[in-house]
């Protein structure tokens, strides 16, 4: 292993194994900066990406098929490509839709100037949340004043117009609304989990105060982000659980990949934008705890899992034909007393699904194409699993081919994600470089 030291960006050539240790702050620039989401990756990775494998061309086309908050698009549409992103998450689907939208300016100055006048006057709400518990998680101060916001948007395409300009308004405002509501909450500001500490008893921020300061911000990063972007960048956002599904539409036509997918059991996504469905779950049918939950189920990595499930799951008997790996299912399952049968089975599901993107993705890409994909290892049941090692074993026997493999850590700490009790901080972000190779 070779370490390496870098401020901005990853060079273009790089040795097999390097680990860099990246020291940028710029992972915030333009619309990157919108709304907070977990395992977000640094913006550098599809860049490099990008530079690496499609220098000198515009209009090509790029896929995230686990795009979360829209990382890899924005950087494609900066690079004056086409970008198609995919995520289960309907709040991710938004936050990416919104990220890349260019729009249009004059109406959107118009807007925000009758959205600063009216949330100054208005003292009456007509948006309720449906939430049961909304007065655990909220002041009356923060709910009435979210309710006062969140009508003042809904009101946006009876008074502008219900065309695409104000809808792609709307969606903005949406997202500058959600993106401040666990400050304002009773919930930690900081944690995966959504709790509300009773022994760290938290002041949450004034919402009027905040949304304003965010929407001034808002305006002045999408406006930079529209003047960058060429008119002829198509961006599609679609949100499924599966390619499957436009696997005709874009078969064959795809010439870079670029994504990080889900971890095995370590983010509940749901769970950690509970309090912002909330407010703006209705939009997606998940404004309850008992809705978020149904539509748990069918996340990669994620660990609610019902018993049914797994009741006639054995790990010597379903192998993933990985040695290594499936030993260590068994060692999961023969060695955690209390959770070691659903552990194992969740980490052999996921080995699962990952086996299934892996052969639908290459169907989508040209021949030669790469896939670059960011994953760290993990820990369950304090067993360490070489997921990139596994992961790169299973793209191998499905059409790909490993080019490279290298890996970098993050000085700030505030990229990176806790996972207490699960094997702490992910160190090392490996880079699967894979190249489709059929023949
Ligand atoms: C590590 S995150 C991606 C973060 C992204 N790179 C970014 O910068 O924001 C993984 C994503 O996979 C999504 N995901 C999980 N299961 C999925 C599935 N079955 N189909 C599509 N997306 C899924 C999650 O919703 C999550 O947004």
């Amino acid at each position: 292993m070779k370490f390496s030291e870098i401020q901005e960006s990853f060079p273009l050539e790089i040795e097999e194994n390097t680990i860099f240790t990246i020291n940028t702050k710029s992972v915030t620039y333009l619309t990157h900066d919108f709304h907070k989401y977990p395992g977000k990756f640094i913006p550098q990775v599809p860049k490099w990406a990008i530079e690496k494998y499609l220098s000198g061309l515009e209009g090509k086309i790029i896929l995230d098929p686990f795009c979360g908050s829209g990382t890899t698009l924005v950087e494609a549409l900066l690079h004056h490509h086409n970008c198609i992103g995919i995520d289960i998450d309907p709040l991710s689907v938004l936050i990416s839709k919104v990220k890349t939208t260019v729009i249009n300016l004059k109406k959107l100055n118009e807007i925000n100037e009758w959205l600063i006048n009216s949330i100054n006057q208005e003292e009456i709400a007509e948006f309720k949340p449906s939430c049961a518990t909304i007065n655990h998680w909220f002041t009356n101060d923060a709910i009435n004043k979210l309710s006062i916001i969140r009508s003042l948007i809904d009101k946006i395409p009876v008074l502008f117009g219900n065309n695409r300009d104000i809808i792609d308004i709307q969606d903005l405002l949406i997202i500058c609304f959600s993106s401040i509501i666990r400050k304002v909450s009773n919930a930690d500001n900081q944690s995966q989990k959504t709790y509300v500490s009773h022994t760290n008893k938290k002041i949450p921020e004034d919402v009027k105060t905040l949304f304003l300061k965010q929407l001034g911000k808002y305006i002045q990063d999408i406006t930079a982000y529209t003047k960058l972007i060429k008119s002829t960048s198509k961006s599609i956002v679609i949100c499924t659980s599966s390619v499957d599904g436009i696997n005709k539409v874009i078969d064959g036509k795809i010439d870079l990949a670029i994504t990080s997918p889900p971890y095995i059991k370590a983010i509940d996504y749901i769970y950690n934008q509970m309090v912002e469905f909330f407010w703006i779950g209705d939009y997606f049918d998940m404004d309850t705890q008992k809705k978020q939950n149904l539509k748990k189920q069918n996340y990669i990595g994620n660990k609610q899992i019902r018993k049914e499930e797994y009741s006639t799951y054995s790990p010597y008997e379903r192998l993933l034909s990985i040695k290594e790996l499936d030993l260590k299912l068994q060692n999961i399952y023969s060695e955690d007393v209390k959770n070691g049968f659903k552990h194992s089975y969740i980490t052999y599901k996921y080995f699962i699904e990952m086996e299934a993107h892996f052969k639908s993705i290459n169907k989508l890409l040209q021949e030669d194409s790469h896939y670059i994909m960011v994953v760290g290892n993990s820990n369950v049941s304090n067993i360490n699993l070489n997921t990139a090692d596994y992961l790169a074993e299973i793209a191998g026997r499905n059409g790909f081919k490993l080019d490279n493999k290298w890996g970098y850590k993050i000085r700030n700490r505030f990229m990176r994600f806790d996972r207490k009790g699960r094997g702490g901080l992910i160190q090392i972000e490996w880079v699967l470089d894979f190249r489709k190779n059929t023949k």
